[in-house]
């Protein structure tokens, strides 16, 4: 299994296949030399997810991939399926989870800029009937503050509060929030802390879990990878600050991969 993010948000996923599918082996590809993906151009990311799956299927006898991350999913997974003959797995935001959810009809969508901008999101709030309820926020500060935390570095509170400043305003605020990147699942607590009331997170985690777990029911042979392996597409000093807790994950072998 091929599993790739930006960043770490993509661990937040891996985390929850392993759970559930304990003897899972994996290759992790953090594409850290194209973060933020969501302050890149659709033809980017496109292009680039063609890149990291081309450069992996040559090296790695990968029979599934995770793209663990709704930027690149909203923007490229219907594009991928077409090119690549293999399973290709995305995270795209359900909404209607939320819509059975929420008991105040407020709830929160937050993903990055490019995810805002997809035509995925644009068509599913145009046919949403509920979209009214649904409040919107873009932004590409959040999944920073989450590589922050990860790397055991303080995260402004002001810039959290900033963040969310449209909902916390509101009068009504949303009681559901659905998070629409990967990356927000890292920092729960303290979005939670914000808000002063109950919030309900909803994401893509469960539903990916289920999919990929029905593959490898259905394909039981076909986990021919046999070791979990980390790879990174730019060295730099951040990398180090990551060891700690890519610890958790088992791998046997961390390095660079170039995607030039
Ligand atoms: N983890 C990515 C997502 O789920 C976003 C982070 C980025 O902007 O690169 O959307």
């Amino acid at each position: 299994m091929l599993i790739f993010d930006s960043g770490i948000g993509g661990i937040s996923i891996l985390e929850n296949i392993k759970k559930n599918i304990p003897n899972i082996n994996y290759i992790y590809l953090l594409d850290n030399e194209g973060f933020p993906y969501g302050e890149k151009k659709e033809s980017f990311i496109i292009q680039r997810c063609i890149k990291i799956i081309n450069t992996i299927i040559k090296i790695y006898p990968i029979k599934i991939v995770i793209v663990a991350c709704n930027t690149a999913s909203t923007i490229s997974l219907s594009i991928l399926k077409k090119i690549f003959n293999i399973p290709i797995i995305g995270v795209l935001p359900l909404l209607d989870q939320a819509i059975k959810k929420t008991k105040n009809n407020k709830i929160g969508l937050i993903a990055t800029t490019a995810t805002i901008n997809s035509s995925y999101i644009k068509n599913i709030m145009s046919e949403c009937i509920y979209a009214k309820s649904i409040k919107v926020i873009a932004t590409n500060e959040l999944a920073k503050l989450a590589e922050k935390k990860i790397r055991k570095l303080s995260i402004s509170n002001i810039k959290l509060k900033n963040i969310f400043n449209s909902w916390i305003m509101l009068s009504v605020k949303p009681d559901t929030i659905y998070l629409g990147c990967t990356h927000f699942s890292f920092l729960k607590d303290e979005i939670q802390n914000i808000f002063y009331q109950p919030i309900t997170f909803l994401d893509s985690h469960i539903t990916v879990t289920k999919i990929v777990k029905q593959y490898f029911l259905n394909n039981q042979t076909n986990q021919i990878i046999k070791k979990n392996v980390f790879l990174y597409s730019e060295y730099n000093q951040e990398i180090n600050k990551l060891l700690w807790f890519l610890k958790k994950y088992q791998f046997n072998t961390i390095k660079k991969i170039n995607l030039n």
